[in-house]
């Protein structure tokens, strides 16, 4: 029955106080339709899918499932409906092994690792600890237990905006092929090449209302950001010129020397340089060593080989807060252990100004409130539901987890896929922050699972490929199918073997 209206949400609202979630949400999905659900940060896209999945209740609005009006009061009862969510954020127990999550979620073990193993996750040990997992494959594995019940409508809010470009072709294809079973699903993400692969349609949504619903077509992006943001946004552009770094700067020693580095059983032989002033891209598909080597870089776990210098001096982190004391801070890919998040934004932004060592001067209360409030402006981190980070959306809680070391003022900043969730307008801002930081004498190591922005932030960039760099680029050259490429393996450059993936 193709075409057939599978759900139906007519002026949906959802007040939190005086907190306005989504003042009037509209939404059709009929059988066999990917409908893209779009909007900037805090438009109320989570609020919605939690809405139709029964996590909240709707202060107000009508749904209607298979054509019978339904309040939707509980996840099990959406489930029954044939709805099921992966919500933006992990929901995986951390504490428990995959084993476990699967029995209390009342998951189908075969139908999972099935979906697992479609998804290209071949290695899955089921007795891990969730939280010791890398967030690319709790994601995965978030999905994977959503498709083992077989939904009429998969709900996919921000699924792929922690992968790598190899896993979210693996997700794609899977969203794909719910067409050919007649089954919908309903795709939320900031990135628009993935939306025009999939989708058929986008229901556009700001400051909590539906504004849009366009088809698919080429050259619709530009008004579908119109759309969401009620203006036009300029063109993605490379943030200023490349920092010229000078040569004497080069010839200096390099804030960061990075040599021979091995760590956990992914992380085989990395070396780099840093330097001051300067933004450095890593780039490469999942699990080619990248969350090992951000992690022994901020002193979360040890090396088991190679040297790590900074400033010339050898450095052996035993704990991160000896990284932070040296000016040396880390931006995690998974913000939930970053934030403290019962705590306002202020607070979180603020807090580094309060374990900073003391020999870096005293605390002066009027100057930190003058630097929090520029770094909420520059990220335009919606304040409205401020006094927990937990009520924030998903992408302004990332701006917060940013924010607070443009704040502060860094020497390195290691930033592991900063941009994850974030819209489109407030991505452009922090590529030139990124920069800024960098020209003020910072260096910047950005890993990132979105290549196009290693073009637009960097100046250079290295490529990780089975634990070690296969490859190394300047800015000008670094597009996106020639990282691809170097990614895969592939590039041609005589005499170096190119290892297996996932050896
Ligand atoms: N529990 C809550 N209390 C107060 N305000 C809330 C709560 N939950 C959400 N909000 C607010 O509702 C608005 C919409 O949030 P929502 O998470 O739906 O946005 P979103 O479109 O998913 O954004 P993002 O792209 O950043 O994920 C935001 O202003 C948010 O702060
Ligand atoms: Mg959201």
């Amino acid at each position: 029955m193709a075409d057939s209206l599978i759900l139906s949400a007519k002026g949906v609202t959802k007040t939190y106080g005086a907190v306005v979630a989504l003042s009037n949400a509209s939404l059709e999905v009929h059988s066999g339709e990917i409908i893209a659900l779009m909007g900037a940060n805090g438009a109320g896209k989570s609020t919605l899918v939690k809405i139709l999945t029964g996590a909240i209740t709707p202060s107000s609005g009508e749904i209607e499932i298979k054509g019978r009006k339904q309040t939707v009061r509980s996840p099990a009862e959406a489930r029954a409906a044939g709805l099921v969510p992966v919500y933006q954020e992990p929901s995986l127990i951390p504490d428990l092994d995959v084993t476990d999550n699967l029995r209390l979620g009342n998951t189908p073990v075969e139908p999972f690792r099935h979906w697992v193993d479609e998804l290209g996750v071949h290695d899955l040990d089921m007795s891990e600890t969730a939280y010791r997992l890398p967030l690319a494959i709790q994601r995965v594995l978030d999905l994977a237990r959503a498709l083992a019940s077989e939904p009429d409508v998969l709900l996919l809010d921000e699924m792929t905006a922690a992968l790598p470009t190899d896993m979210v072709e693996k997700v794609l294809d899977v969203v794909r092929r719910q067409k050919e079973h007649d089954r919908s699903v309903i795709y939320i993400s900031h990135r628009f090449p993935e939306i025009s692969a999939v989708c058929d349609r986008a229901n556009v949504l700001r400051d909590g209302e539906t504004v849009g619903d366009v088809d698919i077509v080429d050259g619709v992006e530009d008004h579908i950001v119109e759309l969401m943001l009620g203006a036009p946004v300029k063109a993605a552009q490379r943030s200023g010129a490349a920092a010229q770094i000078s040569t004497e700067a080069k010839a200096a020693v390099p804030r960061l020397r990075v040599r021979d580095l091995a760590a956990g059983t992914k992380l085989t032989d990395v070396s780099f340089d840093l330097h001051a002033g300067e933004v450095l891209g890593v780039a490469g598909l999942e699990g080619q060593g990248q969350d090992e080597l951000f992690e022994v870089l901020a002193g979360i776990s040890r090396p088991t080989g190679g040297t790590i210098e900074i400033d010339g001096a050898a450095t052996d982190f035993h704990h991160p807060a000896d990284a932070i004391a040296a000016g040396h801070v880390y931006v995690p890919g998974d913000r939930a252990g970053a934030l403290l998040m019962q705590r306002s934004v202020r607070e979180n932004i603020a807090l580094p100004f309060h374990t900073r060592p003391s020999r870096w001067g005293p605390i002066n209360m009027g100057a930190e409130k003058g630097k929090v409030d520029a770094a909420i402006e520059r990220l335009q981190i919606d304040t409205r539901a401020q006094g927990e980070v937990q009520r924030l959306s998903g992408g302004n809680q990332q701006k917060v987890t940013i924010a607070r070391w443009i704040a502060l003022g860094v020497r390195t900043l290691l930033c592991f896929d900063p941009t994850r969730g974030i819209d489109v307008r407030t991505k452009r801002e922090i590529y030139p922050l990124l920069r800024e930081l960098a020209e003020q004498g910072s260096s910047v190591l950005l890993y990132t699972s979105e290549l196009e922005e290693i073009q637009l932030a960097c100046d250079r960039a290295v490529v990780i490929f089975g634990g070690r760099v296969v490859d190394e680029f300047k800015a000008e050259d670094a597009d996106e199918p020639t990282l691809m490429r170097a990614a895969y393996g592939l590039t041609d450059a005589p005499g170096s073997p190119r290892p297996e993936v996932g050896a």
